[in-house]
Protein backbone atom coordinates (compact mmCIF):
# COMPACT_ATOMS: atom_id res chain seq x y z
CA UNK A 1 0.00 0.00 0.00
CA UNK A 2 1.46 3.10 -0.98
CA UNK A 3 0.72 6.28 1.09
CA UNK A 4 -1.83 8.98 -0.66
CA UNK A 5 0.65 11.91 0.39
CA UNK A 6 3.68 10.30 -1.65
CA UNK A 7 3.66 12.36 -4.56
CA UNK A 8 5.22 9.82 -6.74
CA UNK A 9 2.37 7.87 -9.09
CA UNK A 10 3.40 4.79 -8.10
CA UNK A 11 5.24 2.13 -6.48
CA UNK A 12 8.76 3.69 -4.94
CA UNK A 13 11.68 2.28 -6.97
CA UNK A 14 13.63 0.80 -4.37
CA UNK A 15 10.64 -1.56 -3.67
CA UNK A 16 10.45 -2.28 -7.10
CA UNK A 17 14.33 -2.94 -7.05
CA UNK A 18 13.83 -4.53 -3.80
CA UNK A 19 11.15 -7.22 -5.13
CA UNK A 20 13.69 -7.88 -7.94
CA UNK A 21 16.29 -8.72 -5.81
CA UNK A 22 14.25 -10.46 -3.52
CA UNK A 23 12.23 -12.83 -6.12
CA UNK A 24 16.15 -13.19 -7.69
CA UNK A 25 17.36 -14.86 -4.95
CA UNK A 26 14.36 -16.61 -3.90
CA UNK A 27 14.74 -18.24 -7.52
CA UNK A 28 18.03 -18.95 -7.12
CA UNK A 29 17.36 -20.86 -4.10
CA UNK A 30 14.73 -22.90 -5.75
CA UNK A 31 17.06 -23.34 -8.65
CA UNK A 32 20.30 -24.69 -6.63
CA UNK A 33 18.45 -27.31 -4.29
CA UNK A 34 14.67 -27.22 -3.58
CA UNK A 35 13.50 -26.58 -6.88
CA UNK A 36 13.44 -29.78 -7.92
CA UNK A 37 11.87 -31.07 -4.86
CA UNK A 38 8.82 -29.07 -5.90
CA UNK A 39 9.30 -30.10 -9.58
CA UNK A 40 8.56 -34.04 -8.37
CA UNK A 41 5.93 -32.59 -6.38
CA UNK A 42 4.02 -30.29 -8.89
CA UNK A 43 5.37 -27.39 -7.11
CA UNK A 44 2.50 -27.95 -3.85
CA UNK A 45 4.49 -28.47 -1.23
CA UNK A 46 7.08 -25.91 -0.09
CA UNK A 47 9.84 -26.45 2.72
CA UNK A 48 7.98 -23.90 4.95
CA UNK A 49 4.80 -25.76 4.54
CA UNK A 50 6.28 -29.05 5.56
CA UNK A 51 7.48 -27.33 8.55
CA UNK A 52 4.37 -26.04 9.93
CA UNK A 53 2.33 -29.63 9.26
CA UNK A 54 3.56 -30.61 12.50
CA UNK A 55 2.51 -27.03 14.45
CA UNK A 56 -0.33 -26.29 16.79
CA UNK A 57 -2.81 -26.09 14.58
CA UNK A 58 -2.08 -29.19 12.38
CA UNK A 59 -5.12 -31.21 12.39
CA UNK A 60 -7.93 -28.75 11.65
CA UNK A 61 -10.30 -29.35 9.28
CA UNK A 62 -10.15 -28.03 6.32
CA UNK A 63 -12.82 -25.49 5.19
CA UNK A 64 -15.05 -26.52 2.01
CA UNK A 65 -14.54 -22.66 1.26
CA UNK A 66 -10.70 -23.57 0.35
CA UNK A 67 -9.21 -22.62 -2.90
CA UNK A 68 -7.51 -25.70 -4.76
CA UNK A 69 -4.86 -22.65 -5.83
CA UNK A 70 -0.63 -23.13 -4.88
CA UNK A 71 0.21 -22.07 -1.79
CA UNK A 72 1.95 -18.49 -1.39
CA UNK A 73 5.60 -20.11 0.33
CA UNK A 74 5.50 -19.41 4.00
CA UNK A 75 8.51 -17.12 4.00
CA UNK A 76 7.14 -14.83 1.39
CA UNK A 77 3.60 -14.85 3.41
CA UNK A 78 5.68 -13.96 6.32
CA UNK A 79 8.30 -11.55 4.83
CA UNK A 80 6.75 -9.73 1.98
CA UNK A 81 3.95 -7.73 4.28
CA UNK A 82 2.10 -4.55 4.70
CA UNK A 83 1.68 -3.00 8.71
CA UNK A 84 2.18 0.28 8.51
CA UNK A 85 2.45 0.28 12.08
CA UNK A 86 5.94 -1.26 11.83
CA UNK A 87 7.09 0.57 8.87
CA UNK A 88 6.85 1.55 5.35
CA UNK A 89 8.51 -0.91 3.84
CA UNK A 90 7.60 -4.16 2.61
CA UNK A 91 10.18 -5.96 4.56
CA UNK A 92 9.67 -3.55 7.70
CA UNK A 93 6.95 -6.10 9.96
CA UNK A 94 9.22 -9.18 9.72
CA UNK A 95 12.35 -7.16 11.28
CA UNK A 96 10.22 -4.70 13.78
CA UNK A 97 7.35 -6.62 15.05
CA UNK A 98 9.72 -9.39 16.20
CA UNK A 99 10.14 -8.25 19.52
CA UNK A 100 6.35 -7.14 19.85
CA UNK A 101 4.10 -8.98 22.31
CA UNK A 102 0.44 -9.77 22.06
CA UNK A 103 -0.12 -11.90 25.61
CA UNK A 104 -2.23 -10.93 27.23
CA UNK A 105 -4.16 -9.77 24.77
CA UNK A 106 -7.89 -8.57 24.80
CA UNK A 107 -10.82 -7.14 22.91
CA UNK A 108 -13.75 -5.08 23.14
CA UNK A 109 -17.30 -5.58 21.99
CA UNK A 110 -19.37 -2.33 21.92
CA UNK A 111 -22.14 -0.45 20.40
CA UNK A 112 -25.32 -1.92 19.17
CA UNK A 113 -24.94 -5.34 20.83
CA UNK A 114 -27.21 -6.68 23.52
CA UNK A 115 -23.93 -8.01 25.08
CA UNK A 116 -21.07 -6.04 25.13
CA UNK A 117 -18.10 -6.63 26.94
CA UNK A 118 -14.40 -7.06 27.45
CA UNK A 119 -12.69 -10.28 27.07
CA UNK A 120 -9.31 -11.83 27.41
CA UNK A 121 -8.30 -13.53 23.98
CA UNK A 122 -8.70 -16.59 25.14
CA UNK A 123 -11.81 -16.76 26.69
CA UNK A 124 -13.05 -14.37 23.65
CA UNK A 125 -11.65 -17.08 21.11
CA UNK A 126 -13.34 -20.04 23.25
CA UNK A 127 -16.42 -20.60 21.81
CA UNK A 128 -15.40 -21.32 18.38
CA UNK A 129 -13.98 -24.01 16.26
CA UNK A 130 -10.96 -23.57 14.24
CA UNK A 131 -10.38 -24.24 10.61
CA UNK A 132 -7.80 -24.19 8.00
CA UNK A 133 -9.17 -21.81 4.89
CA UNK A 134 -7.23 -21.42 2.33
CA UNK A 135 -8.03 -18.29 0.80
CA UNK A 136 -6.66 -16.08 -2.20
CA UNK A 137 -5.65 -12.68 -1.18
CA UNK A 138 -5.17 -9.87 -3.45
CA UNK A 139 -4.10 -6.65 -2.71
CA UNK A 140 -5.23 -2.77 -4.09
CA UNK A 141 -1.06 -2.79 -5.55
CA UNK A 142 -1.54 -5.44 -8.39
CA UNK A 143 -0.17 -8.59 -6.18
CA UNK A 144 -1.94 -11.46 -4.65
CA UNK A 145 -0.82 -14.63 -2.39
CA UNK A 146 -2.71 -17.89 -1.37
CA UNK A 147 -2.49 -18.43 2.23
CA UNK A 148 -3.69 -20.99 4.37
CA UNK A 149 -5.44 -19.38 7.66
CA UNK A 150 -6.55 -20.55 10.53
CA UNK A 151 -9.85 -18.95 12.11
CA UNK A 152 -13.32 -18.92 12.32
CA UNK A 153 -16.14 -17.05 10.92
CA UNK A 154 -16.73 -13.98 12.24
CA UNK A 155 -20.74 -14.80 11.68
CA UNK A 156 -20.43 -17.53 14.58
CA UNK A 157 -19.24 -14.06 16.67
CA UNK A 158 -21.14 -12.13 15.68
CA UNK A 159 -24.03 -14.31 16.66
CA UNK A 160 -22.28 -14.70 20.12
CA UNK A 161 -22.85 -11.14 21.17
CA UNK A 162 -26.55 -10.45 19.26
CA UNK A 163 -26.69 -7.06 17.72
CA UNK A 164 -29.49 -5.30 17.78
CA UNK A 165 -31.58 -3.99 15.24
CA UNK A 166 -29.68 -0.86 14.92
CA UNK A 167 -26.36 -2.57 14.30
CA UNK A 168 -26.16 -1.95 10.20
CA UNK A 169 -22.30 -1.87 10.34
CA UNK A 170 -18.90 -3.49 12.08
CA UNK A 171 -16.24 -1.09 12.86
CA UNK A 172 -12.56 -2.83 13.71
CA UNK A 173 -9.83 -1.59 15.18
CA UNK A 174 -6.16 -1.96 15.35
CA UNK A 175 -3.82 -1.67 18.80
CA UNK A 176 -2.89 1.74 19.58
CA UNK A 177 0.58 1.71 21.40
CA UNK A 178 3.59 4.00 20.31
CA UNK A 179 5.93 1.93 22.52
CA UNK A 180 5.01 -1.67 21.07
CA UNK A 181 4.31 -0.34 17.64
CA UNK A 182 7.02 2.16 16.78
CA UNK A 183 6.00 2.89 13.52
CA UNK A 184 2.92 4.45 14.99
CA UNK A 185 5.13 7.57 15.81
CA UNK A 186 5.02 8.89 12.59
CA UNK A 187 2.18 10.09 11.36
CA UNK A 188 1.91 8.50 7.86
CA UNK A 189 -2.04 7.12 9.18
CA UNK A 190 -4.15 8.49 11.23
CA UNK A 191 -4.00 5.77 13.83
CA UNK A 192 -5.88 3.33 15.53
CA UNK A 193 -5.69 1.60 11.66
CA UNK A 194 -9.64 1.58 11.71
CA UNK A 195 -11.81 -0.63 9.43
CA UNK A 196 -15.65 -1.65 8.75
CA UNK A 197 -18.10 -3.90 6.68
CA UNK A 198 -21.76 -3.57 6.54
CA UNK A 199 -23.37 -6.08 8.92
CA UNK A 200 -24.44 -8.92 5.59
CA UNK A 201 -20.64 -8.59 4.50
CA UNK A 202 -19.46 -9.27 8.46
CA UNK A 203 -21.95 -12.50 8.42
CA UNK A 204 -21.10 -13.60 5.39
CA UNK A 205 -19.77 -17.26 5.54
CA UNK A 206 -16.41 -16.42 4.02
CA UNK A 207 -15.33 -13.58 6.26
CA UNK A 208 -12.77 -15.03 8.82
CA UNK A 209 -11.36 -14.31 12.29
CA UNK A 210 -7.86 -15.43 11.70
CA UNK A 211 -5.62 -16.68 14.65
CA UNK A 212 -3.09 -18.39 12.76
CA UNK A 213 -1.40 -19.21 9.49
CA UNK A 214 0.50 -21.91 8.06
CA UNK A 215 -1.24 -24.40 10.98
CA UNK A 216 0.79 -21.95 13.99
CA UNK A 217 0.13 -18.62 15.52
CA UNK A 218 -0.18 -15.70 13.16
CA UNK A 219 3.39 -14.47 12.72
CA UNK A 220 3.75 -10.68 14.75
CA UNK A 221 3.84 -8.87 11.43
CA UNK A 222 0.91 -10.93 9.86
CA UNK A 223 -1.22 -9.39 12.35
CA UNK A 224 -1.38 -11.60 15.64
CA UNK A 225 -3.14 -12.45 17.66
CA UNK A 226 -5.86 -11.82 15.89
CA UNK A 227 -6.99 -10.16 12.64
CA UNK A 228 -9.97 -9.92 9.98
CA UNK A 229 -9.56 -11.66 6.28
CA UNK A 230 -12.09 -10.62 4.04
CA UNK A 231 -10.69 -12.71 0.70
CA UNK A 232 -12.94 -10.81 -1.89
CA UNK A 233 -11.95 -7.40 -0.75
CA UNK A 234 -8.33 -5.76 -1.51
CA UNK A 235 -6.20 -6.64 1.07
CA UNK A 236 -6.18 -3.40 3.29
CA UNK A 237 -9.70 -4.23 4.64
CA UNK A 238 -8.14 -7.22 6.28
CA UNK A 239 -7.24 -5.29 9.30
CA UNK A 240 -4.43 -6.85 11.86
CA UNK A 241 -4.25 -6.76 15.62
CA UNK A 242 -7.90 -5.85 16.26
CA UNK A 243 -8.63 -4.91 19.84
CA UNK A 244 -12.46 -3.62 19.47
CA UNK A 245 -15.04 -4.11 17.10
CA UNK A 246 -17.83 -2.24 17.74
CA UNK A 247 -21.62 -2.11 15.91
CA UNK A 248 -23.05 1.03 14.58
CA UNK A 249 -25.51 2.48 13.02
CA UNK A 250 -23.92 4.44 10.32
CA UNK A 251 -21.18 3.51 8.21
CA UNK A 252 -17.80 3.47 9.91
CA UNK A 253 -14.66 5.42 8.08
CA UNK A 254 -11.65 3.40 7.33
CA UNK A 255 -8.05 4.57 7.59
CA UNK A 256 -7.87 4.67 3.87
CA UNK A 257 -11.00 5.90 3.11
CA UNK A 258 -10.19 8.83 5.55
CA UNK A 259 -6.95 9.93 3.94
CA UNK A 260 -7.55 9.21 0.35
CA UNK A 261 -11.19 9.07 -0.14
CA UNK A 262 -10.94 9.34 -4.23
CA UNK A 263 -8.64 6.44 -4.04
CA UNK A 264 -10.14 3.60 -1.25
CA UNK A 265 -13.46 3.33 -0.89
CA UNK A 266 -15.92 1.67 1.61
CA UNK A 267 -16.25 -1.77 -0.71
CA UNK A 268 -12.93 -1.97 -1.88
CA UNK A 269 -14.07 -5.32 -3.67
CA UNK A 270 -11.86 -6.73 -6.29
CA UNK A 271 -13.00 -5.33 -9.46
CA UNK A 272 -10.96 -5.87 -12.39
CA UNK A 273 -13.09 -3.20 -14.41
CA UNK A 274 -12.94 -0.93 -11.64
CA UNK A 275 -9.36 0.72 -11.86
CA UNK A 276 -7.57 2.42 -8.76
CA UNK A 277 -6.37 5.79 -10.19
CA UNK A 278 -2.69 4.76 -9.80
CA UNK A 279 -3.12 0.70 -10.69
CA UNK A 280 -4.91 -1.30 -13.12
CA UNK A 281 -6.60 -3.70 -11.21
CA UNK A 282 -7.22 -5.64 -14.43
CA UNK A 283 -4.35 -8.22 -13.90
CA UNK A 284 -2.08 -9.31 -10.47
CA UNK A 285 1.14 -10.72 -9.92
CA UNK A 286 1.62 -13.80 -7.85
CA UNK A 287 4.31 -13.08 -5.03
CA UNK A 288 6.84 -15.98 -5.22
CA UNK A 289 6.29 -15.99 -9.32
CA UNK A 290 9.49 -14.70 -10.94
CA UNK A 291 8.77 -11.01 -12.05
CA UNK A 292 9.15 -11.28 -15.50
CA UNK A 293 6.47 -14.26 -15.76
CA UNK A 294 3.17 -13.27 -17.44
CA UNK A 295 0.67 -11.66 -15.02
CA UNK A 296 -2.40 -13.71 -13.72
CA UNK A 297 -6.15 -12.09 -15.03
CA UNK A 298 -7.49 -10.58 -11.73
CA UNK A 299 -11.10 -12.04 -10.90
CA UNK A 300 -14.48 -9.97 -10.08
CA UNK A 301 -14.94 -10.24 -6.46
CA UNK A 302 -11.07 -12.42 -6.59
CA UNK A 303 -12.77 -15.42 -7.66
CA UNK A 304 -15.63 -15.74 -4.80
CA UNK A 305 -18.63 -14.19 -6.87
CA UNK A 306 -20.61 -17.27 -6.18
CA UNK A 307 -20.45 -16.79 -2.83
CA UNK A 308 -20.85 -12.80 -2.55
CA UNK A 309 -22.13 -11.06 -5.43
CA UNK A 310 -25.35 -11.52 -4.28
CA UNK A 311 -24.67 -8.70 -1.56
CA UNK A 312 -24.37 -6.39 -4.31
CA UNK A 313 -26.85 -6.23 -5.85
CA UNK A 314 -28.77 -3.72 -7.93
CA UNK A 315 -25.33 -1.34 -6.87
CA UNK A 316 -23.81 0.41 -9.39
CA UNK A 317 -19.93 -0.64 -8.03
CA UNK A 318 -18.16 1.88 -9.94
CA UNK A 319 -20.00 4.73 -7.97
CA UNK A 320 -19.73 2.17 -4.83
CA UNK A 321 -15.92 1.26 -5.09
N1 LIG B 1 -3.82 -3.69 9.36
C1 LIG B 1 -3.17 -2.77 10.11
N2 LIG B 1 -3.51 -2.61 11.39
N3 LIG B 1 -2.16 -2.00 9.59
C2 LIG B 1 -1.80 -2.10 8.28
O1 LIG B 1 -0.90 -1.37 7.84
N4 LIG B 1 -2.20 -3.20 6.13
C3 LIG B 1 -3.26 -3.77 5.29
C4 LIG B 1 -3.87 -5.03 5.92
N5 LIG B 1 -4.14 -4.82 7.32
C5 LIG B 1 -2.49 -3.05 7.47
C6 LIG B 1 -3.48 -3.86 8.06
C7 LIG B 1 -2.80 -4.06 3.94
S1 LIG B 1 -2.51 -2.72 2.95
C8 LIG B 1 -2.64 -5.32 3.47
S2 LIG B 1 -2.31 -5.64 1.83
C9 LIG B 1 -2.74 -6.48 4.38
O2 LIG B 1 -2.96 -6.10 5.73
C10 LIG B 1 -1.45 -7.29 4.31
O3 LIG B 1 -1.56 -8.45 5.07
P1 LIG B 1 -0.32 -9.46 5.16
O4 LIG B 1 0.87 -8.66 5.54
O5 LIG B 1 -0.68 -10.49 6.17
O6 LIG B 1 -0.16 -10.04 3.78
Amino acid sequence: MSIIIKSSDDILPSEITDQKVFEGRREFIKKIGFGSAALLTGGHISLSHAKTAAGKYSDLPKSAFSAADKLTDFSDVSGYNNFYEFGTSKYDPAQKAKSFNSDPWSVAIEGEVEKPGVFNLEDFIKPYALEERIYRFRCVEGWSMVIPWVGFPLADMIKQFKPTSKAKYVEFVTLYDTKRMPGQVLKVLPWPYTEGLRIDEAMNPLTLMAVGLYGNDLPNQNGAPIRLVVPWKYGFKSIKSIVKIRFTEHQPLSTWNKIGPKEYGFYSNVNPQVDHPRWSQKTERKIGEPFWAPKHDTQIFNGYAEQVAHLYAGMDLKKNF
